[in-house]
């Protein structure tokens, strides 16, 4: 055997798995054939066994199913994964029903078919460690948790109880889990679970009744009852519906972990099992699935572990992080540095403003404090990082600052000049712009190659996503420390070159200004927001323009064409650019904080918006043909057209920078797995001739050229 060790001594018998040659145990092909033979083994060795003990020899307990082999699945695989899934649990039962005693010591993370492999244990053991994280997380990766995961979980915590570990992928640690009577005993250490699982054994030897779990017990009853109690049943009704309403039909995996795990509860262990085996095989050969598995397995593994930091470049901790502007922006950057235990240095023009944007965390700490989150304490240790000032010079000695203040360009290359001196020696300097071009910001700096963009997005608290930014003379180290600060806030980094928009604000505005431009060719505003939920994004096209201000895109608007004119261009708006103008400047109507873009918000209280009825009179033209299928096609083939652009442009350099900048930082919907595996999901060929036809009867946005089409070809990925 390549991945398990047996040993049986003194009538215990020892199942270690230590995967050859990987730094994780995974249910590889390898694997389930050792577990095959291990198991056959502990069936020939039975009269000698006492007891069982499921141990590991890495430092977490096991990792899970084996992804990348996943990722190779055709459609006409569905039989074969039923197969093997149900030969891996055939053995776990085996194990299980031994009539032994079963013990799993889990010294480290059990995380999807690690916990399935934990859960094998009758009794089960773990290092008492907050850090350790074990759970069922295949619903967010398009799976579900088939190797018994469903069945013994809905088991173990009744249909309710089981659902947010089950639908929602709620981790929890050995603590929560004792909590919860999902493990049964905490150690202090590693060394400490060995003896625990024998005196466990040894507690066992000669009693009457063999080692086995709760529902293989005849006076077993589900947690909260069985489908068919009555309160029960009423509940379930209505649980597809208000699922349904998450998921919009676009998530087939919290849909069948769902129905498997209510169909399982009314029929007896084995034939659950079974069905939950139908149901991860339908799954584990669709491209929704091996989309999400890609993005939200390998492309955050891809970041997390560096592969877009420059390399060979020390780590850096940020000590004491200066930022100017106390505003929305930088009283949230406060906030999350704080949080986050580095210095803070908070300037705005002057006391009071900065005391305000201090006052944002105040309030996000008062809120946690109140519902007993957050201690006293904490809290004042939290305000006490943040120093508020209206003196430039508080900032001396920091190691990073970053201007957050008003998106001018003068604005911030005088407080540019303002501050730079005042870092503390071998210190860099970033700008949190949303849209101007990190190079030009640059020249206001005298050193340039130390300037980078750092953007985060609003609500910075919530927002995961911060796109850093290489100006044309950014240098390495720069970009490698902006990466570390980004990490060390607990965010998501993806890097970018210089550009207009940069990555993420450019492809945000394909997508809005399409759902634009089809108001404008007369499709009923209504239609267009509707659409854009039914592909997935978080709203229509038309709302998260209002959200972020008309206002602030006839800025940009009026920017753009400023810098075309010094360069000696002429910019030409987009159909969609030029409505978004005529409703600032002719109507009045800046978007949602001035309380009218293209909804009306009423200002009584609980009043729902509604958009504005002269949309109606103004663009829509009731004989304008319309079709549902190619508003949403418009809504995402736009913004993967924009994306693979960028990646052309080398304005992106990684696929897995697109796909998590796309979800992350625009609201690309996680079913696809992002703007470009969006492309290699549905296949480079289909993407390319819908994209072709779209071009055709809707111009220039769709257009791939050459070097486009060539971009998507050379970084598909392969598995
Ligand atoms: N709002 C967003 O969603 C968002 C998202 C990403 C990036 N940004 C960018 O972040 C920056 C700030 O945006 P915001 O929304 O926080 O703006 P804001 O208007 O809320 O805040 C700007 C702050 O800068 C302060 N300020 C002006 N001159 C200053 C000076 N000389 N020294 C110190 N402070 C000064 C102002 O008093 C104000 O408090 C802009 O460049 C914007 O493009 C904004």
């Amino acid at each position: 055997m390549k991945t398990i060790k047996y040993e049986l001594t003194n009538g215990i018998a020892t199942i270690t798995f230590d995967e050859e040659g990987s730094p994780v145990n995974t249910m590889c092909a390898q694997w389930q054939q050792d577990l095959n033979e291990v198991t056959a083994q502990v069936v020939k060795d039975k009269e000698a066994i006492r007891g069982i003990v499921l141990a590991s020899a890495k430092s977490t307990f096991f990792a899970g199913a084996d992804l990348k082999a996943l990722m190779r699945n055709q459609a006409s695989d569905a039989s074969a994964v039923f197969v093997d899934i149900e030969r891996m649990k055939k053995n776990f039962r085996t194990l299980e029903t031994l009539g032994k005693p079963v013990v799993s010591c889990l010294n480290g993370a059990a995380l999807g078919g690690g916990w399935e492999v934990a859960l094998v244990g009758h009794y089960r053991i773990a290092v008492d460690d907050k850090k350790i994280q074990f759970g069922l997380p295949e619903v967010t990766l398009g799976l579900i948790p088939g190797a018994s995961g469903i069945t013994k979980m809905t088991r173990l915590l009744g249909l309710m109880g089981a659902q947010p570990y089950i639908l929602e992928s709620k981790l929890f640690n050995p603590q929560e889990a004792l909590e919860l009577g999902l493990v049964h005993e905490l150690v202090p250490d590693a060394a400490t679970l060995r003896p625990a699982a024998l005196a466990w054994i040894d507690r066992h030897d000669g009693a009457a009744a063999p080692a086995h779990h709760p529902w293989d017990d005849k006076n077993y009853k589900m947690p909260g009852g069985t489908p068919s109690n009555p309160k029960l049943a009423a509940m379930l009704s209505v649980a597809p519906a208000i699922l349904k309403q998450k998921t919009r039909g676009l998530y087939p995996a919290p849909e069948a972990a769902l129905a498997a795990m209510v169909e399982g509860a009314q029929v007896d262990y084995d034939t659950a099992l079974r069905i939950e085996s139908r149901y991860l095989a339908r799954l584990a050969v669709t491209t929704v699935a091996k989309s999400m598995v890609n993005t939200f397995f390998f492309n955050l593994n891809a970041i997390k572990s560096g592969q877009s930091r420059p390399k060979g470049i020390p780590r850096y901790t940020p000590q004491k992080v200066g930022l100017l502007g106390a505003g929305m922006m930088g009283a949230g950057i406060a906030y999350v540095q704080a949080s986050r235990g580095i210095s803070t240095v908070l300037k705005d023009l002057s006391q009071d403003k900065a005391d305000a944007g201090k006052a944002y965390s105040a309030k996000l700490t008062q809120a946690r404090v109140d519902k007993g989150r957050m201690s006293a304490a904490d809290q004042s240790a939290l305000l006490s990082r943040i120093h508020a000032t209206g003196q430039v010079a508080d900032l001396a000695g920091c190691d990073l600052i970053i201007e957050a203040v008003f998106e001018r360009r003068d604005l911030k290359a005088e407080v540019t000049q303002d501050a730079e001196p005042l870092l503390a020696p071998g210190g860099f300097f970033a700008s949190n712009t949303s849209t101007l071009p990190i190079s030009g910001l640059a020249t206001a700096s005298a050193r340039p190659q130390k300037f980078v963009g750092i953007h985060f997005f609003s609500p910075v608290d919530k927002m995961k996503l911060v796109e850093i930014i290489r100006g044309k003379q950014t240098d390495d180290e720069t970009v490698a420390r902006a990466f570390d600060y980004v990490q060390a806030l607990g965010k998501i980094p993806i890097v970018v070159n210089d550009s207009r928009g940069f990555y993420t604000s450019r492809t945000f505005g394909t997508f809005v200004m399409e759902g634009v431009a089809m108001l404008g060719e007369g499709i009923p505003a209504a239609v267009i927001e509707n659409a854009g939920i039914q592909c997935g994004m978080p709203v229509g096209p038309l709302a998260v323009l209002d959200e972020t201000a008309l206002s602030l895109s006839v800025h940009v608007l009026d920017q753009t064409r400023a810098d075309y004119v010094a360069e000696g261009k002429t910019y030409i708006a987009t159909p969609g650019e030029l409505i978004v103008e005529r409703m600032v400047k002719e109507w009045g109507r800046n978007g949602r904080a001035s309380g009218a873009g293209f909804y009306d918000y009423p200002i009584e209280k609980g009043a729902k918006k509604n958009l504005w009825p002269e949309l109606k009179t103004l663009f829509e033209k009731p004989d304008a043909p319309w079709d549902i299928t190619d508003i949403k096609d418009r809504l995402l083939y736009r913004q993967a057209v924009e994306t693979a652009r960028c990646l052309s442009e080398n304005v992106l350099t990684t696929v897995h920078d697109a796909n998590i900048g796309s979800i992350f930082g625009i609201g690309f919907p996680a079913w696809t797995g992002g703007a470009m595996q969006f492309i290699y999901g549905m296949g480079m060929d289909a993407f390319v001739s819908r994209a072709d036809a779209l071009a055709g009867q809707y111009g220039q946005g769709f257009v791939l050229s050459d070097e486009v089409r060539a971009a998507i070809k050379r970084h598909q990925p392969v598995y």
